[in-house]
């Protein structure tokens, strides 16, 4: 069976529904079909100023909504970053064979670090998306013909996969082939949700006001408010335009996703009825999809000690599988295996 690996940072005490439709709805159906792994990552979390409490309370937060939206410990293996140490040590080897002016060039480093004064950025926002290499290596299948690693994502994540790519590439070519090419899954239509009230922008829990945000975890009355309030334009008539009418557009990509609808068939439902009617659809379908997640997720938090386990088990799991590719760096790289 095929694999696949994707991560998702604890940075808020609840994801948005750009992360579920762009990456976690994905999640949730790949375990169908494929060897998954899914990981918390609190390291990467940590690569800008961060409060300990929040961040332990929302990796569980996290971790619960992942169980919540469908994924499962005995279909896939959802497991804490900071658990497996591997990470970190793989981290450091592709650190390496990466070129300063190369990590230099990634365009969220470089937004990042903008907002804060460049020169105050930490090492570690420098150094992310070697550790999101190392994430996704960590798991690569035996690099036999044939053999896939899938990694579900959103549109912002391309620029970092293809920096994995190019690493796996390079380390192969140098130390033996010991990776498999990574694959970017990318969503066709929801890849980029954008910001409510900003319809030209990524809809982001570092870049949106509040209004522009729908949370997982939120109550039916201020999504439905937000909903209602979402930026369209001036006109009257529900069409697909990405260029012209834009918050329109977005919001026809998420009815589309949540309802199954082509954009065509929204067209004609919505003919004449004004924006009104179609927003109140559309925010009775965001509601009903998360409202059972919210019910599950706050059971799933009332148990900790049931969630740790949980994720322990996970950690058990994905371990296997990275200290057996580490063992396999370690060696082509040239480090003298501890005796026994
Ligand atoms: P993070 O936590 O920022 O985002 C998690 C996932 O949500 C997607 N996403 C969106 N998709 C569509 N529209 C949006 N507005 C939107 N906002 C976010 C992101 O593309 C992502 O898939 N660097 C990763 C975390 C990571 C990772 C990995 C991913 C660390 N290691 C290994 C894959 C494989 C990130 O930024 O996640």
């Amino acid at each position: 069976t095929p694999r696949v690996f994707s991560g998702i940072q604890p940075t808020a005490d609840s994801f948005h529904l750009g992360n579920y439709l762009g990456a976690l709805r994905q999640w949730v159906a790949l375990q169908e079909t494929h060897e998954a792994f899914y990981c918390v990552v609190d390291l990467h979390a940590i690569t800008v100023e961060h409060d300990p409490a929040a961040l332990r309370r929302r990796t569980r937060v996290s971790a619960a909504q992942l169980l919540a939206m469908g994924l499962d410990q005995d279909r896939s293996t959802l497991f804490v970053q900071s658990h497996v140490p591997e990470h970190t040590e793989l981290a450091w080897v592709l650190g390496c064979i990466t070129g300063f002016g190369e990590a230099g060039r990634m365009t969220q480093f470089k937004d990042k670090a903008a907002k804060q004064g460049t020169a105050g950025a930490s090492v570690g926002l420098f150094t992310y998306p070697i550790l999101q290499a190392a994430d996704i290596l960590l798991y690569t299948p035996e690099p036999r013909a044939g053999a896939v690693l899938q990694v579900p994502v959103g549109e912002d994540q391309r620029q970092h996969l293809e920096l994995t790519r190019d690493l796996a590439g390079r380390f192969n070519h140098r130390f033996g082939t010991t990776f498999v090419a990574p694959e970017a899954y990318i969503p066709e239509n929801a890849a980029k949700i954008t910001d409510l009230q900003e319809p030209g922008a990524k809809m982001s829990k570092s870049a949106s006001s509040p209004q522009g945000i729908i949370d997982v975890l939120e109550e039916p009355g201020p999504m439905r408010k937000k909903i209602m309030r979402a930026v369209t334009d001036t006109g009257t008539e529900v069409r697909y335009d990405e260029e012209g009418k834009a918050g329109v557009t977005n919001l026809m990509r998420i009815y589309a996703a949540l309802d199954g609808t082509s954009y065509g068939d929204i067209e004609k439902r919505y003919e004449g009825a004004g924006y009104g009617q179609f927003k109140k659809d559309l925010a009775a379908l965001v509601v009903d999809t998360f409202e059972p997640i919210r019910e599950r997720t706050r059971e799933l938090l009332a148990d900790e000690d049931a969630l740790d386990r949980l994720l322990a088990q996970g950690a058990e799991r994905a371990g296997a599988v990275a200290r057996r590719n580490m063992e396999i760096v370690r060696e082509r790289v040239g480090f003298v295996g501890r005796g026994r």
